[in-house]
């Protein structure tokens, strides 16, 4: 398997990807994502087959990374593909000093997250959002703090 960055052309790849059971977004949100953050993006492939992608944004003031979406296609899951895709993501952050990884999930996947290291946090958020996001989108907010490369050399 392997593990590279999102290319621009790729959004014709997102853009006719199986969402499911995530929502498919609009086609703006892959193109922006594919043309903008293609560094803090990652597809998994095994001889140049899609099996996964890690989608996520980085926040204005470089110290954060949101994770819009991680996918693993049906039929290549519980092989570690979503694992590999987070673990890239997670080194990316530490060699370019990003310091948070943060995401949204729904309750069955607490357990993934956790098992990962990140940790439910709504304290950067305001209360009035933390409502919003538990009642209104029914999701639950979770953060890792991630620990910065120590030698250049692990880049
Ligand atoms: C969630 C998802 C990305 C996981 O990817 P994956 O490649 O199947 O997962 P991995 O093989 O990397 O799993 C690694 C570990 O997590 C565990 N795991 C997988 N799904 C889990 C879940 N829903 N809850 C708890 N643990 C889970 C596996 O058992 C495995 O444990 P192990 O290392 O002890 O054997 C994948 O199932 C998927 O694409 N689901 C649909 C889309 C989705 O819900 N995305 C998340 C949006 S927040």
């Amino acid at each position: 398997m392997r593990i590279r960055k999102l290319r621009k052309n790729d959004f014709f790849l997102l853009n006719e990807l199986d969402w499911t059971p995530l929502p498919k977004e609009r086609d703006s949100i892959y193109l922006i994502l594919a043309v903008d953050q293609g560094k803090c993006s990652f597809i998994a492939e095994q001889e140049g087959e899609f099996l996964g992608v890690v989608l996520a944004t980085r926040g204005a003031d470089g110290g954060s990374i949101y994770v819009n979406h991680l996918l693993v296609k049906g039929g290549s899951r519980q092989r570690g593909v979503g694992k590999s895709l987070m673990d890239r993501l997670e080194k990316y952050a530490a060699k370019e000093g990003a310091r948070r990884i943060w995401l949204f999930c729904h309750a069955e996947l607490e357990g993934y997250y956790e098992s990962r290291g990140y940790c439910e946090r709504y304290d950067f958020l305001t209360p009035e959002l933390k409502k919003y996001i538990r009642t209104v989108k029914g999701v639950h907010a979770y953060l890792k703090e991630i620990q910065p490369a120590r030698h250049s050399g692990d880049r």
